[in-house]
């Protein structure tokens, strides 16, 4: 385990909530490119834990390990306890059934009514008989206000529409936890309000555990428990919601005394231009360009100096 620094210090969540899913000193490399590193990282049953960073910090990476559709370069991951990298074939199955995904594209068949498409993974995984997979496809069509639209096809729906499909797919096999990648993107901003509702109502009525990605500050301000910053592959700061709120009100003057940490997250979280992450970039790129530089000059002066 790393020590992190005070301010990434994971806060525990309430201790007496199982954890359903646990990242320990986790690596995560393609090629040589590192995308995450030394992460830790707790999810207890019930909460809702939005992560968020800059685009191609490793958010989907990251949901994609803790599904077990990638394996780590190094490190855990435990998924209601079970380290998933050395899981049986069978028992990840097991494990598949109870979790549900929403893909930032919803990732409908398109060829399939939407109620079809919600059918499939029951149909897929269950023994469950016909008819009782069309009841509980009339449920969750309800849960997600789809009932009548059920035999629509996607090209027929709008990307709202889409969405609500694609969480009642995941909704299907009554999932302990979802997980969510960038649930409002390409949504105007009422329909992006809606499924931040019906996200919510869903979490707090089925006591399902969310882990959501997204960089919409209003939907992260609205549906977590938690929020987590991922910042060069690391967690800046795994804190509650209430705690994320203080940073984003605090004062330019406040702020200026504040650890790093909490200033890199009160720019993002208040979607400043100016502030740590645009300071540290342009002095990266100035850097780099003038290694560039360096790198493209002859190693020895072409202008000796006469004597
Ligand atoms: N399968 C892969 N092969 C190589 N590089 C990848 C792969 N998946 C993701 N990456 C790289 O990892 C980084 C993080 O990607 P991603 O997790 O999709 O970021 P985010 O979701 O935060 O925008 C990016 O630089 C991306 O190019
Ligand atoms: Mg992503």
């Amino acid at each position: 385990m790393n020590s992190p620094t005070p301010s990434s210090q994971p806060q525990t969540p309430a201790p007496d909530q199982e954890v359903v899913i646990e990242v320990d000193d986790l690596l995560m490399q393609f090629g040589s490119q590192t995308v995450l590193t030394g992460l830790d990282l707790k999810v207890r049953r019930g909460e809702t834990l939005v992560i968020m960073g800059g685009s191609g910090c490793g958010k989907s990476t990251l949901l994609r390990l803790m599904i077990g559709a990638i394996a780590p370069t190094r490190g855990k991951i435990r998924l209601f306890g079970e380290d998933i990298a050395v899981a049986s074939e069978a028992n990840l199955d097991a494990l598949r059934k109870r979790f549900g995904i929403l893909f930032q594209s919803a990732a409908l068949y398109q060829s399939m009514s939407i109620a079809e498409n919600v059918a499939l993974p029951m149909r897929e995984l269950t023994d469950l008989p016909g008819d009782l997979i069309d009841l509980q496809v009339k449920m969750k069509l309800e849960a997600v206000g789809l009932r009548e639209h059920a035999d629509k096809f996607p090209a027929q729906i709008s990307g709202g529409m889409k969405k609500r499909a694609g969480l009642a797919r995941a909704l299907a096999l009554d999932p302990e936890i979802i997980f969510y990648d960038e649930p409002s993107a390409g949504l105007d901003p009422v329909t992006s309000a809606e499924i931040d509702q019906l996200i919510l109502t869903l979490t707090k009525k089925l006591g399902v555990t969310s882990v959501v990605v997204t960089h919409e500050m209003d939907s992260a301000f609205t549906i977590a428990d938690r929020m987590v910053m991922l910042d060069k592959g690391r967690c800046l700061k795994i804190a509650p919601r209430a705690d994320y709120e203080r940073i984003r009100s605090v004062s330019k003057d406040e702020a200026a005394v504040m650890p790093e940490d909490d200033r890199i997250v009160r720019q993002f979280v208040r979607g400043d231009a100016f502030g740590p992450i645009t300071d540290r970039r342009t002095l990266t790129s100035y850097s780099d360009d003038l290694m560039g530089l360096l790198g493209h000059m002859p190693a020895s002066p072409s202008i000796t100096p006469s004597r």
